[in-house]
């Protein structure tokens, strides 16, 4: 019996892994994390799977659950949104479930700045402009921020700031990282992105402001970096013709001759 944590990907439901979708089919009991994971996913759960939102409950309850699930012998498909790897709390269960020692396993998911990113038909890094994509945050009611990961901080670098669980407060993002970035940098806000109500503003931290409308949904996305919507970048060294490389070596005299 294990716990199968399944990244549910960014709203759309066919942005599951195939891998995920096997193992929420496969799963009695699928315990999944509020209205971020898509509701058609459940559809995948097998006839009389026991289905149960974690929203409203503590992480007591919710290894409850999990404890209840191995005593039946039920394997568990526990569903949040995006990918694992980032706010999603996943680190307290499996510290939970080492210390009960019930097994768990982690199937990745698509996370929420790569659906905005496919949004917006945006490349993060491009070559001259930003090679780094910093995924952050700002501090909210439950979780502060660390001292050191300030916006200001990230944003002297010039990197590509990928800023979530932060629309609440846009007003303080854009006043704090338009010093480092200048007025004319631009700036996308993706609302649900692969959802059917997507919507994005792109815009430039001076203009964001009145490009916006009023109502503000929480589940946005905020980028921003001088290579959401450049033009202006060089090309790829990889792909230039005269570049040699292992598979496609040029010239008389190849760094990676093929292997005869
Ligand atoms: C609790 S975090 C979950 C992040 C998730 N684990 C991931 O991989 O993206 C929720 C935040 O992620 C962002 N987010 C999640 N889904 C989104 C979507 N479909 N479109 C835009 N932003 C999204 C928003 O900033 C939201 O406040």
């Amino acid at each position: 019996m294990t716990i199968h944590f399944i990244g549910a990907g960014p709203g759309a439901p066919d942005l599951i892994t195939l891998r995920g979708r096997d193992l929420i089919a496969a799963s009695p009991v699928c315990l999944y994390a509020g209205s971020l994971v898509p509701a058609a996913l459940l559809d995948h759960c097998p006839p009389g799977a026991r289905i149960v939102n974690t929203a409203p409950l503590s992480l007591d309850a919710i290894i409850a659950e999990m404890v209840a699930a191995q005593e039946a012998g039920h394997d568990v498909a526990r569903l949040h949104s995006g990918d694992l790897s980032v706010w999603s709390a996943m680190g307290e269960q499996l510290r939970r479930l080492r210390a009960l020692g019930i097994a768990y396993d982690v199937t990745p998911g698509v996370p929420s700045f790569a659906a905005a990113a496919a949004a917006l038909g945006a490349e993060l890094t491009l070559p001259g402009v930003a090679q780094s994509v910093v995924l952050t945050r700002t501090s909210g009611r439950a979780t502060s921020m660390p001292p050191g990961e300030t916006l200001a901080a990230f944003a002297a670098t010039g990197a590509t700031l990928a800023i979530h669980l932060s629309i609440h407060v846009l007003d303080r993002v854009m006043a704090e990282l338009t010093p480092h970035y200048g007025g004319d940098c631009p700036v996308a806000v993706v609302w649900r992105a692969s959802w059917p109500d997507q919507r994005i503003v792109q815009a430039t931290l001076d203009t964001l402001e009145a490009a916006l409308a009023t109502e503000l949904e929480r589940t946005a996305l905020i980028l921003v970096g001088r290579a959401i919507g450049a033009t202006d970048f060089g090309e790829s060294r990889l792909y230039a013709g005269d570049y040699d490389r292992r598979f496609r070596p040029v010239g008389t005299a190849p760094r990676f001759p093929e292997a005869e």
